[in-house]
């Protein structure tokens, strides 16, 4: 039991140690979306399911919840958020070329359809975030519509 006691301790004494490290927050104020906004121009509905549901993880700004307070959690977290922004962030839509926003809207289309995003532990923790099939459908007419736009045209910029 002397030895289970000793454990909890060094275990405690972890757990507030670890506090002290902390993930550098994804905040970002101002029109950091706008340039994805203004080129691709969702409809009223699909904004909304962005913010609802992926620009905490695909944008420069995360709303975070409060036990982002709390390590390892903001660990894992920011981890989600690196890894997800590097396959697609819409705050840096002008950063890519004609054939990576083509091909963004089409892996869209693909993680929709085949409901991979947002990802389910998101959904646990913010059950607005999860998609009704009405809204499957508006954001996947939405990127096949839109999509066009990057397949016409002269060489990509
Ligand atoms: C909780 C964070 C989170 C949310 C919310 C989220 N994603 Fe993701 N997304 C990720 C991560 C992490 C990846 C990296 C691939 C992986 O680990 O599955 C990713 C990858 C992607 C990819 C690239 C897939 C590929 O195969 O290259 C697309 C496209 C995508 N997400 C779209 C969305 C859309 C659209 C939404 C909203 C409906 C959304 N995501 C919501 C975390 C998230």
């Amino acid at each position: 039991m002397k030895v289970m006691k000793k454990i909890a301790k060094l275990l405690l004494l972890l757990f507030i140690a670890i506090q002290f490290f902390r993930p550098e927050k994804n905040i970002n104020q101002g029109n950091h979306l706008a340039s994805f906004i203004n080129e691709t121009n969702p409809p009223e509905n699909v904004k909304i399911i962005f913010i609802n549901s992926c620009y905490d993880c695909h944008s420069n700004n995360t709303e975070y919840p409060w036990y982002n307070n709390i390590a390892p959690v903001s660990w894992w977290l920011s981890n989600h958020i690196k890894d997800a922004q590097v396959d697609l962030n819409l705050s840096d839509w002008d950063s890519y070329d004609k054939m990576q926003k083509k091909h963004n809207l089409e892996e869209i289309i693909e993680v929709i359809e085949a409901r991979e995003m947002p990802l389910k532990q998101y959904i646990w923790f913010h059950p607005d975030a999860g998609l009704t099939g009405e809204q499957r459908e508006a954001i996947m007419e939405w990127a096949r519509s839109t999509k066009v736009l990057y397949e016409l045209g002269p060489l990509p910029r």
